[in-house]
């Protein structure tokens, strides 16, 4: 078995584990029904970032999910950079190609399995409630523009008959190289799915539309070569959640979505196969709970 990232195995200070009492603010949402009397449980918010396979999820024995974020490969392969001004040494074609021409954004950038993935999802996304509307969980998937049918399809082969589509508006392209060429690319999809009823949603009243902005984020630690930002991550966690209630991302990366849940009061569990990925997640988490404890 791979590592899980805790504290103490990082040799770091231990990180403030909140107890959020199950009757607190929000009171049928938070805590977990007791098997035996229907008696609600205290249970802990924690953030763990396991360095192993998804699909080894078994032996990490998670806490179900009110929702799952997962941003999976896009399967690009070696042509990763191919409209990127990084193709090239200092951004300009003058200077020769950069170590970065010709390669993936990381090694696993290939072979992803949709449906061992959706298989993970099925289990690892808590059971609806059929006779309660409003609380059903759901997952998120960012995804290319050419692996969302397939995604669609499969989905329904493990339970989640329906999806609503999501396109996230950027200001900016990296297809850069390209420009004077042919329209460059702005946009990143998602697709949420769920299996019968309609998610849970704190939309406050407000209309939602499925074409969001997607924020610069200049701020977090540059872990990951496709980091999400953390704000998009926090919008769509404050969305589907409640406070207290578990995230879960099966291939986690930088650890975005993680530092995500944290700030949001939810618990959150990534997994990362690569270990130089998972050690700098790891450090930024650490430097993440320092920073909470000195406020
Ligand atoms: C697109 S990146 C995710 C980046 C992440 N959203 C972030 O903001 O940093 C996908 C990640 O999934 C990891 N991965 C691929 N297959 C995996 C698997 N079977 N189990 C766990 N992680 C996996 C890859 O190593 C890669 O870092």
């Amino acid at each position: 078995m791979k590592q899980i990232f805790t504290p103490a195995s990082a040799g770091c200070e231990t990180l403030p584990v909140a107890m959020l009492p199950a009757e607190a603010s929000t009171p049928h949402r938070v805590g977990d029904v007791d098997a035996a009397g229907g008696e609600r449980r205290q249970r802990k918010i924690e953030h763990r970032l396991i360095n192993d396979h998804f699909q080894n999820y078994k032996r990490h024995a998670l806490p179900k999910a009110q929702l799952v974020i997962a941003d999976i490969p896009y399967n690009i392969g070696k042509n990763a950079y191919g409209s990127n001004p990084a193709w090239y040494e200092g951004g300009d074609s003058a200077n020769g190609e950069s170590k970065l021409a010709n390669s993936e954004f990381f090694d696993t950038d290939k072979d992803f399995r949709i449906s061992e993935f959706l298989h993970f999802c099925s289990k690892m996304l808590k059971p609806e409630n059929k006779k309660e509307t409003g609380t059903a969980p759901c997952m998120i998937v960012f995804c290319a523009f050419a692996q969302q049918m397939e995604l669609i399809e499969k989905a329904k082969e493990h339970g989640l008959m329906n999806y609503i589509n999501l396109v996230f508006t950027k200001n900016f392209s990296a297809q850069v190289l390209k420009a004077n060429m042919r329209v460059v690319g702005n946009f990143e999809y998602g697709i949420i799915l769920y299996r019968d009823k309609l998610p849970k949603f704190n939309n406050a009243g407000k209309m939602v539309f499925n074409a969001m902005e997607w924020p610069r984020d200049n701020e977090s630690e540059k872990i990951h070569p496709t980091q999400k930002p953390v704000k998009l991550l926090q919008r769509l966690i404050t969305l589907f959640t409640d406070p207290g209630e578990v995230v879960i991302d099966p291939c986690c990366g930088s650890g975005s979505t993680v530092i995500a849940a944290s700030r949001c009061g939810r618990s959150g569990y990534g997994f990362e196969i690569k270990k130089d990925f998972h050690k700098a997640a790891c450090g930024w988490m650490v430097r993440e709970k320092q920073q909470l404890q000195l406020l």
